[in-house]
């Protein structure tokens, strides 16, 4: 077989077992490999794709990852309005509604009951089968184009299976999971971003970014609810949405027929409670008659259709004592208050906290010590007290400011202009922040020193050995073995942390290790605002070394592709700053990379010639790191195993696919170790 025809096999094959994995994960919930094979999956078929272009297909899943990057949304007109619905607050009112119905058709239809997903509505339109376009809501009747975005979601196919209508529409709720959405607020707080207040609002704020790779990542969701065309042959709502479930669209299975209100109210009732185990958020229950034809007699109002109503759960509310306010002081400065409130029952948990945001929020308020106030557990995952219940309040209790001072380091606060957030400026003496940005410099995804969690740095921060990342490089033997500290861990225990002989030799090991940590990731490592890993990588290939970042304009990071006002701004007053040049340079004497792809190609190492696939998880290296030492030793790094493949270097949980292969194949598997030896590493 030739390599073309290899690869059309291998596109096939990866494109029916990615397709497999895309359904087990979205449509019922039970993966069968990690987020990490899977990756590697999609990686392979990239690779292949990028090798042979003209093999790749209109729907090929990799379609899911981005890449493209939309400046302005066009704005396009609705062929049916995008309508809402009339709400409900009560059950008076949802009787009422069922009434009104009855008396207008003269007899009792069926109803659909569904849940009211919260999130951004949007519209697909399939020509042929094919995912052409996909439209936001907008004013109802004019919404923007956001295509390239909703393709990125792996459960909205883009080519449809069975018997379809050449020409609809679908339409149903863009949302993010609770996980998905956690995980994206940590990342923000880590970049020191602001938070998205609750899901839905990162969803719409998703859904409208420019690079569509941005939002592959943030792993958008959605659940499909409305079925509409000219040429469509069913009966009933019920029907037309099981029909499209067999096209391959992910219609929720908690919907039910109801005959009358008694059942309406039973769906309503059962769902208040269980909602709260949803994996997301929903905010209501929505009551659609089921048949078509009784819903083209019912009509519309300007607004919404006759035949539908929303039922709107409310948010779950209780009255506690605010006790105090404390302030948390972030990595980047950025101070948060946070209420501490008298132990209260809500939603089935004690709420003893809640989020106070930040001094506008806390103004409005209107907080006075020991005030009664209502906390509510509504979109948002954390708490927040909604108003203060002033007529409960004793004369005497004094106003809560916000404070003036670091509450850690008494330094002066600042706030930006058009900022929210209080800052503490002493990044360098302020102790949360110094300990958060070591943490930071450590991460996985920067410097990658390994072993130092856990309580070690603060170990390390407590005895004064490191006070500033550059204070890692000259750690000794004798400055770490020996020492030990107690500590209470995330989930409450006492620990003790210390460093034994193979501890400290190991993290010693990997400082050094640390020296090869390309450019890209040093950048992100120093913790600058608003630079993340994906700008520090942008801001690297713009600019690729350390001197001439730091003598860089403010118009010259602008040009940078994902650098904004905010950015170049917050990366002008780093380099503005002396400690941060002086700390730089202390790095750069240590030996850190302070330039891109520094390290050079060898044109006779022991590896020239060779192509070699990485696949699997390693203990020493990172899989960028050793694909450096690769190209470094004259080899080069390939995605996919083929009859070309000379070594395939396997960590822990190599991809199965790519373990076979390599077998059909005769390809010899190297370890982490074995490979390192071949290289006298
Ligand atoms: S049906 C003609 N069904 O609620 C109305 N809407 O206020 C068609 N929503 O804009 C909408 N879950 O964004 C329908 N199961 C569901 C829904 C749902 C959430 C949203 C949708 C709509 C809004 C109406």
């Amino acid at each position: 077989m030739s390599s073309f025809e290899h690869a059309a096999k291998r596109i096939e094959e990866l494109v029916k077992v990615i397709n497999y994995h895309n359904r087990l994960y979205y449509d019922e919930a039970t993966p069968e490999i990690s987020d990490y094979d899977y990756d590697m999956l999609m990686e392979e078929l990239i690779a292949l794709e990028t090798e042979f272009p003209s093999l790749r297909r209109n729907d090929s899943p990799t379609q899911r990852v981005g890449g493209t990057v939309t400046k302005v949304f066009e704005v396009v007109s609705h062929q049916y309005p995008m309508l809402s619905l009339s709400n409900s607050y009560n059950e008076m009112e949802v009787a009422e509604f069922v009434n009104r119905t009855e008396r207008s058709l003269g007899l009792k239809p069926e109803y659909v009951c569904e849940l009211k997903f919260d999130g951004v509505a949007i519209s697909l339109h399939y020509e042929k089968g094919l995912l052409v376009r996909a439209v936001t809501r907008g004013d109802g009747t004019r919404g923007d184009d956001v295509t390239a975005n909703v393709r990125t979601i792996r459960s909205i196919p883009l080519r449809l299976k069975g018997d379809f209508p050449d020409y609809f529409e679908i339409r149903g709720e863009i949302y993010l999971s609770h996980q998905n959405f956690s995980a994206l607020n940590l990342q923000r707080e880590e970049k020191g971003m602001s938070l998205f207040a609750n899901p839905r609002n990162a969803a719409a704020g998703t859904l409208k970014l420019q690079d569509s790779a941005e939002v592959a990542h943030r792993r958008l969701d959605c659940w499909l609810y409305h079925l509409i065309g000219d040429t469509l042959n069913f009966e009933s709502h019920y029907e037309s949405l099981q029909t499209a479930r067999t096209w391959g669209f992910r219609i929720p299975h908690q919907m039910a027929l109801c005959h009358n209100e008694d059942e309406i109210l039973e769906f309503i009732h059962d769902w208040k409670k269980e909602r709260t185990s949803l994996p997301y958020d929903i905010d209501g229950i929505v009551i659609k008659v089921n048949s078509f034809a009784y819903q083209q007699q019912l009509g519309y109002t300007a607004k919404s259709p006759r035949w539908a109503i929303a039922y709107k759960y409310k948010a779950e509310e209780a009255r506690t004592k605010l006790l105090s306010v404390d302030y948390q002081v972030g990595r980047t400065g950025a101070v948060t208050p946070v209420a501490n409130l008298e132990p209260v029952l809500l939603a089935g948990t004690i709420v003893k906290r809640a989020s106070l945001h930040n001094a506008d929020i806390m103004e409005q308020l209107d907080l006075h010590l020991n005030d009664t106030v209502v906390v509510e557990k509504g979109g948002e995952i954390i708490p927040k007290i909604t108003k203060t219940v002033v007529e409960l309040r004793s004369v005497d209790a004094p106003r809560i400011l916000f404070i003036k001072r670091c509450p850690e380091c008494d330094t002066l606060l600042f706030r930006q202009e058009g900022e929210a957030a209080h800052y503490c400026p002493n990044s360098y003496h302020c102790p949360p922040q110094i300990k958060g940005k070591l943490e930071h410099f450590i991460s996985r995804k920067a410097m990658n020193i390994e072993g130092l969690g856990e309580g070690r740095i603060e170990l390390l921060f407590d005895k004064g050995l490191v006070r500033k990342p550059s204070d890692f490089y000259h750690l000794k033997y004798e400055n770490l073995f020996g020492l030990e500290k107690e500590f209470i861990s995330e989930d409450g225990k006492r620990r003790v942390v210390g460093f034994r002989e193979k501890t400290t030799e190991n993290i010693l090991n990997n400082i050094k290790l640390s020296l090869s940590v390309p450019f890209e990731r040093v950048l992100f490592a120093l913790g600058i605002r608003f630079v993340g890993e994906t700008v520090a990588k942008k801001v690297a290939e713009a600019i690729p070394s350390m001197d001439r970042l730091m003598d860089a304009t403010y118009d010259e990071l602008l040009m940078i592709d994902e650098v904004g006002e905010k950015i170049a701004a917050s990366l002008g007053a780093y380099f503005d700053d002396t400690d941060n040049i002086k700390m730089i340079e202390e790095l750069r004497v240590a030996g850190l990379q302070m330039e891109q792809n520094q390290i050079k190609k060898s044109a006779d190492g022991p590896l020239q010639g060779m192509n070699i696939v990485i696949s699997g998880t390693f203990e020493k290296y990172t899989r960028e790191e050793l694909k450096q030492l690769i190209e470094q030793h004259g080899g080069k790094n390939t995605s996919s195993v083929s009859a070309k493949t000379n070594y395939l270097l396997a960590g822990a949980n190599i991809g199965p696919a790519k373990r076979q292969r390599a077998n059909e194949l005769g390809i010899t598997l190297l370890t982490e170790t074995e490979f390192l030896d071949m290289l006298d590493i």
